[in-house]
């Protein structure tokens, strides 16, 4: 296997890649973080990547309005970018089901949840974490698993549990769990590797 060439996909502040970033910095996984790509042009993880030297890039179905254009457009980002592991990190967006073709068993996704359970349409961001207080959970976590043709349901690599606790709010656990995904993604990138 060639070294590891990583294309990150983001849609806001990048705490996640930022630990990818750090973890690169720090030799935790043989690889590169070749480029940084967001459907949100005004995503902080788009200069967190120019901050580090990595090339970012704002590819969405508004600025590219054709599907074929705008898949044309990520594979050809993943390509000149020499890209072989995609990783999803806080990534609001399904990646177009032609990329997950072609980039099988190559492509994580963290997600900040014990899946199965709160996986699925709908279920990202502080939605989750509000779902999961609504249900009186004891234990939520974060996920880092493949990604396949199904919303948040490929083969899972690694989950860690976090405690909910009593007077948690959605933001207080989602703090709590991203410092767990922080760990964990970086672990999971060092596996794949
Ligand atoms: C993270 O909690 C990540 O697990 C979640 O969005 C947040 C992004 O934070 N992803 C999803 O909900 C995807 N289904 P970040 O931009 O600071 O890394």
């Amino acid at each position: 296997m060639p070294k590891l060439s990583i294309a990150v996909f983001a849609s806001g502040g990048g705490t996640n890649l930022q630990s990818l970033i750090n973890s690169s910095n720090k030799g935790v996984f043989d690889g590169d973080i070749a480029a940084v790509i967001s459907n949100n042009s005004g995503a902080f993880a788009l200069e967190r990547a120019k901050k580090a030297g990595i090339a970012a890039y704002h590819i969405s179905g508004k600025k590219y309005p054709g599907r074929n254009q705008f898949v044309g457009e990520i594979l050809k980002t993943l390509e000149n970018n020499k890209a072989n592991l995609i990783v999803l990190a806080g990534y609001m967006k399904l990646l177009p089901l032609e990329v997950v073709r072609i980039f099988r068993n190559r492509i994580l996704n963290i997600h900040p949840a014990l899946l199965p359970k709160y996986g699925g349409k709908g279920m990202y961001g502080m939605n989750v974490h509000k779902a999961v207080i609504e249900s009186g959970d004891k234990i939520s976590g974060a996920t880092v698993h493949f990604v396949d043709e199904i919303f948040d349901h490929g083969v899972i690599l690694i989950q860690r549990t976090v405690p909910v606790l009593p007077g948690d709010d959605p933001e207080t656990l989602a703090a709590r769990v991203l410092k767990v995904e922080h760990k964990i993604l970086p672990e999971a990138v060092s596996m794949f590797a």
